[in-house]
């Protein structure tokens, strides 16, 4: 009889990690479309589950109904008008998830270590051929470890911060620079010293600062490393 192997480990993962506002939606999507690539926004995973546990009113600290809760995510991801759209039990929940009250719950939901474990597998299913750019926080730390091109994206804190009030200036929204400043400082500090999975560079990633590059030249980079790892020339 013939045996399907399920084995995927052969399949190219670039990982890209990095804290929030140095850039790594925009890049990756950027990479993942230059390569052909399937793409992965795993904050949008968490922030779904953020989203259901709000919606079905669970407790936060409920560590088991959440961990129930991802066991049944009806969740997906589709091509729509403004790149890829999540889809939560078949509704597109794009503006949602973006949401301050969702982005709370999500950082939440994220520092419980029976929540990443339930959600490992949801995410390795998503290395498909031809190859799989993955964007988060523990990419090449933990869910693709074996991934053979890892970048870490970071910037300035001013930086980011710069960048997330330009963002929300354009959307016409009213926020202090401060104000985002200390915040984003103080969910580094979070991320970078939460006990599981925090957000640091896998020892194999190349460190990226995208501080001072714009992000042609941060996706060309990118694309080097990818080229180099995978001992490919540039056609
Ligand atoms: O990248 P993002 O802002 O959409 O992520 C949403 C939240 O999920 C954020 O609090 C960080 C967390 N996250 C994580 O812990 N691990 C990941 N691989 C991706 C996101």
């Amino acid at each position: 009889m013939t045996q399907i192997s399920h084995d995927n480990s052969s399949i190219p993962v670039l990982t890209i990690d990095g804290p929030s506002g140095a850039g790594k939606g925009a890049v990756s999507a950027r990479v993942a479309e230059s390569l052909g690539w399937h793409l992965l926004d795993s904050g949008a995973i968490y922030r779904a589950v953020a989203l259901a546990v709000l919606d079905e009113g669970i407790d936060a600290g409920d560590g088991a109904a959440i961990v129930g809760l991802c066991a049944d995510l009806d969740l997906d991801f589709a091509a729509g008008e403004d790149g890829i759209s999540v889809l939560l039990g078949g509704q597109p929940v794009d503006r949602r998830l973006r949401a301050e009250d969702v982005s709370a719950m999500a950082s939440r939901v994220a520092a419980l270590p029976a929540v990443r474990q339930a959600l490992l597998d949801l995410q390795r299913r998503f290395r498909r051929g031809p190859g799989l750019v993955a964007d988060g926080r523990d990419m090449g730390t933990v869910v693709f470890a074996d991934a053979p091109c890892k970048v870490f994206l970071q910037a300035s804190v001013e930086e980011r911060a710069k960048r997330r009030y330009k963002q929300l200036k354009q959307k016409g929204e009213s926020v202090k620079f401060l104000r985002l400043f200390r915040d984003l400082e103080e969910r580094d500090r979070r991320d970078r010293e939460r006990a599981v999975s925090p957000t640091v560079p896998a020892d194999d990633a190349e460190v990226i600062d995208s501080t001072s590059l714009g992000l042609d030249e941060v996706v060309e980079r990118v694309l080097e490393h990818v080229r180099q790892r995978l001992g490919r020339e540039k056609s």
